[in-house]
């Protein structure tokens, strides 16, 4: 409890290394789809909503979670949420709170990179590709393009680089690693996609007089009401938890090494506005109406491919396409990397705080179980020999989807109805600003815990209607060869869970 934790070097620093935690793959590569494929414009009703009432009320809980947890000389899950419960019940009930909570942080942390850091890898091998022009050369069809790269066990050297990178900067610590990274690649990021914003709005379209970026600003910030749906204000409230890396335990791990009386309040609005800029604004300026330009409004829903299959096409055709494809890659290289940074210095802390194990070493052995974790999604694609992405998919619905939400629950009622007054106090402690009395009474104590339940309702009815919980889930239902990918990925999510509450159970009972 008296060891002494790292802090932040500065002010701008602490920002700037939370909006590279937050502003992520999820701002550029996956905002983009999510938002049109679920209504555009409609989409963004719902999702303003979501961030007013689950958004900046669950990132100030997770501030203060977090610069309490550091206090006590804890930057992981399972001990934070302890102290917390432990305020307002039986030692014994608090202990099975922090083990779930550090349980799904712990899968969180661990999984999404199965996933997260190929997609950092392939960013980095399309920059080089899109300096050398690889895929634009004449014949070359960008769908084709990506299912040959997936499938090409060469291009992992993409992946473990981006992972070494990774290893080196956490092993430097808060201020020379983390906080020195975010100050070099946030400033770089945003001036890379203010650029990608500017281009886009001058761009006509050269496929159809109809479909120009203009239409495409349209298209986002023009709500369609007829489309609003349950299925689009579920999406959008899974894609605030994602995008702002809420219920995850990165965020808390972030604010742990606070002072323990650094302003919060302020800081955790801030954090959220970068989060948004790059999100709203570049994302959903510069991206859409680029991708709405070549590919109309049908062609722009897609999923993974979005960023990988239609964008390299969109550069082909534009002048210059080398320069800003690379860029364009680069960018969302930098945005992975920077929330991956994260990840990695949840599991690294850890090591050190609940086992002992110096940051230098736990580095290592984090890049170590990442090599293992990340294997299969490689071997699915090299196996299979085909793009189809089952094990990924199935890892992000429960891992990136539905797990982050319930923590977020967790949280919520632990603070707004458990802990409640003295949680507000402690989120106030050395406040630039203060959030008042009838701001936690109504949203931490009512809307958002609310809100939260209704969403993870429908969360799990369409779940189900989708068939998730089967043994086959209606988008392998015609695809036996992929089956066995989709069950292998559930068994490694138990399994890490399982392990995951039995870490967080031992280190809270030896605390
Ligand atoms: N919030 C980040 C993003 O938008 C980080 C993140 C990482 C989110 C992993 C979810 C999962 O990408
Ligand atoms: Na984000």
């Amino acid at each position: 409890m008296e060891e002494s934790r790292e802090n932040w070097g500065s002010k701008i620093g602490l920002i700037l290394a939370m909006a590279g935690n937050a502003v992520g793959l999820g701002n550029f590569w996956r905002f983009p789809y999510v938002a049109a494929s679920n209504g555009g414009g409609a989409f963004m009703i719902p999702y303003f909503f979501a961030l007013i009432v689950i958004g900046i009320p669950i990132m100030l809980v997770e501030w203060s979670i977090g610069r309490y947890g550091g206090k006590h000389g804890h930057g992981t899950l399972g001990p934070m949420m302890y102290l917390q419960a432990k305020q307002a019940m039986k030692p014994k009930k608090a202990i099975i709170v922090g083990s779930l909570c550090g349980m799904i942080a712990f899968a969180v942390t661990i999984l999404v990179n199965s996933y997260y850091n190929h997609i950092i890898g392939w960013s980095l091998g399309y920059a080089v590709h899109s300096l050398l022009g690889t895929y634009m050369k004449p014949g070359v069809d960008s769908a084709a393009f990506f299912a040959s790269y997936v499938q090409n066990p060469a291009m992992l050297i993409f992946w473990v680089i981006s992972l070494l990178f990774l290893a080196m900067a956490v092993m430097k610590g808060i201020q020379k690693g983390i906080e020195s990274w975010a100050k070099l690649m946030m400033p770089t990021l945003y001036v890379f996609g203010i650029i990608l914003g500017i281009r886009a709005l001058t761009l006509g379209s050269p496929v159809n007089p109809d479909w120009s970026s203009l239409a495409g600003l349209n298209f986002i910030w023009n709500p369609d009401f007829s489309r609003l749906s349950w299925q689009s204000a579920i999406a959008a409230a899974g894609q605030i938890f994602f995008t702002l890396s809420l219920g995850m335990g990165i965020i808390h791990n972030y604010a742990s090494y606070l002072q323990p009386d650094e302003d919060i309040v302020t800081s955790s609005v801030a954090t959220i506005s970068l989060n948004e800029f790059a999100e709203v604004i570049l994302g959903g300026t510069a991206v859409i109406p680029i991708a709405y330009a070549f590919l109309g409004p049908e062609g722009i829903k897609g999923s993974i491919g979005l960023a990988f299959m239609a964008l390299p096409n969109v550069f082909t055709n534009m002048a210059g396409g080398g320069i800003f494809g690379a860029m364009w890659f680069l960018l969302l290289f930098f945005a992975g990397i920077t929330s991956a940074i994260a990840m990695y210095n949840y599991l690294v802390a850890l090591l050190e705080e609940d086992l002992g194990i110096e940051r230098k070493k736990g580095a290592i052995i984090v890049f170590i179980g990442y090599l293992i974790v990340g294997a299969p999604i490689a071997l699915e694609s090299v196996l299979t020999k085909s793009a189809n992405l089952f094990y990924f998919t199935e890892v992000d619905n429960w891992i990136g989807n539905y797990l982050l939400i319930v923590l977020g629950l967790i949280e919520i009622i632990i603070i707004g109805w458990c802990v409640k007054d003295s949680a507000l106090e402690e989120m106030n402690k050395g406040g630039l600003w203060k959030v008042p009395k009838w701001f936690f009474r109504l949203f931490h104590q009512f809307l958002t815990p609310v809100t939260i339940i209704v969403f993870l309702v429908f969360f799990t009815r369409d779940y189900a209607i989708a068939g998730n919980f089967k043994l086959v889930p209606s988008y392998v239902a015609n695809m036996p060869d992929f089956v066995i990918w989709v069950n292998l990925a559930r068994l490694v999510v138990f399994t890490v869970l399982v392990i995951g509450f039995i870490q967080s159970y031992k280190s809270i009972k030896t605390k």
